[in-house]
């Protein structure tokens, strides 16, 4: 059996992991030698090799050139520099396109994409495969053993989708396996809606540019269908990564809340979850939006440490206006993943192209070279990374887990719905923030998940949902846990079937309530609703027609045909509470109901009373605290602490500055957040 291989594989003995992606085929070889060394004095101790390399290993079908890539591992080796090893299959040379243009992806109206950029391969194309997979082979095999080998990096950010024929075929084949036969795939897809019966697999293909709406089933199946199809070439190049280097883990590089890909299925096919992050400088949401991103990737390597693989210490080229970070940001942002238990903070790239479509792209050494203020945060932050070693393999504690579904999310947002202002991620942050807000973590998990042992779950949104997910909700409550579950769940079954009667038919019993009409509001003003207290609060987008059946209205809506309704509802079900809450409230309202249901959790935060913007996480013992806010504050602490990154002991009170961050660890028990802290 093999043995578990993990982030200590690569932490043991380095510490946190702190580099990026190292392009030195775009530079002349002296340079090389000048990285190395920059890299040395900014603590780099691991960098991401060769992703875009395949045009510089086989220049022409079939030959190779390994010396230069031979020179750049034994540099980096042998300044202890660790590599983590591309396969380079993410962008396929032109010579793959013009010689068999069927490798190339089809888009829905038929047009294929052509070489001149990246990414253009069709997963199910076996002539992409044969060659992908014979690269791979031989790039295994050069290195298999190799020192400065640590960590293989499978191609790029999945996420590629292809409509030509062979991907037609290939989804044949999927749906034959998950439907058996035609019969049961026209009662799956409804087919006896709008005469769209099919009597011959022939006839099936991927849901292409059509006049008007496609069959959501058609859909949610392709979404199935093309997550499987990349899963299918990431595990083959892996066999072959795993076969021949046993030792070295696995990774490929998330991007967060990426809607093609399901990461629940594919996360348990790696060894180490790692995830590329570019917050956006223009969103306010930002640090809450990327604190629920790192908890996804620590969600979906089941509490383990993940890699931060790719963020950017300054502007990024890709979108139209790009703001730059201030001085303190990149740090900041890095701080948090730590903080949200990542093992390894990486960079996308180290030094800035000089040519390319990413010429404008941030780096860790920009254009102007090492002597710059942003290359000296650079160093000074790797440098600093090493005092938070002891923090390397700890994992974040969370009571409250908060249930996430691509296939939910598939489904919900398909055409023809009651609103499409109604949105899974959107729901999620929405309720994810007043827990961060709080300083409350939270575990993402999917629907099937083991939920007994947290106290609080909270279900943002799940459209779809299962019976045996129903069920399992409904056991949980029964057992004494606390749920919360967002408007529009439960409402269609995994074909995307709506379940008829009143809704949501599968959690009805549980939540005391049930619904007959959805009721979008309109756009241009906000739905009043008052708590039961008489107090009133503001919600918007979404209504529904709801009667409670032995659960208590907590709030009701305040005005129109809906007034005296049911808005908020709460219900004792066995030995727990379910909440349901029919509306979309405003921040604030979202925040006090978070209150009520961490009350009847018997949940709190690390630390109360967090001032606006400052974020507060426990890892291990250590208590992160990071100032996302404009003002300098000071926070009294509840035990005298010594401060990781300064050194320095703190006794009642920190002062934070504007993206400042303390990590501090108590000096004796309890921790931070416990219960008697
Ligand atoms: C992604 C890719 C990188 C690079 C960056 C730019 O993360 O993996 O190759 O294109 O975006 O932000």
């Amino acid at each position: 059996m093999r043995a578990r291989l993990g982030m200590h594989t690569l932490t043991d003995g380095r510490g946190l992991l702190f580099g990026g992606d190292y392009n030195p085929e775009q530079w002349p070889e002296e340079v090389w030698a000048e990285d190395v060394e920059l890299m040395r004095a900014a603590g780099v101790n691991l960098v991401t090799v060769g992703v875009f390399s395949w045009a510089r290993i086989e220049p022409e079908p079939g030959a190779r050139d390994f010396g230069w890539l031979d020179r750049v591992l034994d540099l980096l080796g042998s300044a202890g520099i660790a590599v983590d090893l591309a396969t380079p299959t993410a962008s396929p040379p032109p010579w793959l396109g013009h010689r068999w243009p069927e490798t190339l992806p089809v888009d829905e109206s038929g047009h294929r994409l052509w070489y001149g950029s990246r990414n253009q391969f069709c997963p199910s194309s076996p002539v992409y495969r044969e060659r992908a997979l014979a690269i791979v082979t031989d790039l295994a095999d050069r290195y298999a053993g190799h020192p400065a080998l640590a960590l293989w990096h499978v191609g790029n950010e999945y996420g590629q989708i292809c409509h030509c024929d062979e991907s037609a075929a290939a989804f044949r084949t999927w749906l034959q396996d998950r439907h058996g036969d035609l019969d049961a795939l026209n009662e799956a897809w409804g087919t006896t809606f709008w005469s769209q019966r099919y009597s011959d697999w022939a006839e099936i293909i991927p849901p292409r540019h059509a006049p008007y709406m496609i069959n959501p089933t058609q859909r949610l199946d392709w979404q199935r269908f093309c997550s499987d199809a990349l899963l299918a070439h990431y595990q083959a190049e892996r066999d072959i990564l795993r076969e021949r280097t046993p030792g070295t883990p696995v990774t490929t590089n998330f991007m967060g809340l990426f809607k093609p890909v399901d990461y629940w299925s594919w996360a348990g096919e790696e060894d180490i979850v790692s995830n590329d992050w570019y917050p956006d400088p223009a969103d306010p949401l930002s640090p809450a939006r990327a604190a629920l991103t790192h908890d996804l990737m620590r969600g979906l390597g089941q509490g383990r440490p993940w890699l931060l693989m790719e963020q950017a210490t300054n502007g990024v080229n890709w979108r139209p206006h790009n703001l730059p970070k201030p001085p303190g940001q990149f740090r900041l942002e890095s701080l948090q993943a730590v903080a949200r238990g990542a093992d390894g903070l990486c960079y996308f790239q180290w030094r800035a192209s000089r040519f390319g479509a990413e010429r404008f792209h941030a780096a860790m050494v920009p254009h102007a070279g090492p002597d710059t203020r942003l290359h000296a945060e650079v160093r000074a932050h790797g440098q600093e990374l090493r005092k938070l070693a002891p923090v390397a393999g700890e994992p974040v504690p969370a009571q409250v887990a908060m249930v996430f579904d691509w296939a939910s999310w598939w489904a919900l947002e398909e055409r023809g719905r009651p609103s499409d202002r109604l949105n899974a991620p959107d729901q999620l942050l929405s309720y994810y923030l007043p827990f961060w807000e709080r300083g409350v973590s939270v575990d993402l998990v999917p629907p099937s998940a083991e939920l007994g042992g947290y106290p609080l779950v909270v279900v943002p949104n799940l459209y779809l949902l299962s019976d045996q997910d129903a069920a399992a909700l409904t056991a949980y409550v029964h057992g004494g846990g606390v749920l919360m579950v967002g408007p529009f769940s439960g409402i269609v079954d995994p074909r995307a079937h709506v379940r008829t009667g009143r809704f949501p038919a599968p959690l009805r019993e549980v939540l005391g309530a049930s619904g007959e009409e959805w009721l979008p509001a309109p756009e241009d003003r906000p739905v009043r609703c008052r708590w039961s207290g008489g107090a009133e609060f503001a919600a918007h987008t979404w209504t529904e027609l709801i009667a409670a059946e032995g659960a208590e209205a907590v709030a009701e809506f305040a005005e129109g045909d809906l007034a005296g309704h049911p808005a908020v509802l709460r219900h004792r079900a066995g030995q727990g509470v379910a909440w349901y809450v029919a509306t979309m409230p405003e921040p604030v309202a979202l925040g006090a109901l978070a209150g009520r249901m961490l009350a009847d959790a018997g949940v709190r935060g690390v630390l109360p009373d967090l001032p606006p913007g400052v974020e507060a996480v426990r890892r291990g013992d250590v208590l992160f605290l990071l100032n996302h806010g404009t003002a300098t504050v000071r926070m009294p602490i509840p035990h005298a602490a010594d401060d990781l990154l300064t050194g320095s002991p703190v006794t009642d009170h920190v002062t934070l500055t504007p993206r400042a961050v303390a990590a501090l660890r108590p000096r004796v028990q309890p921790h931070f957040g416990d219960p008697l802290a």
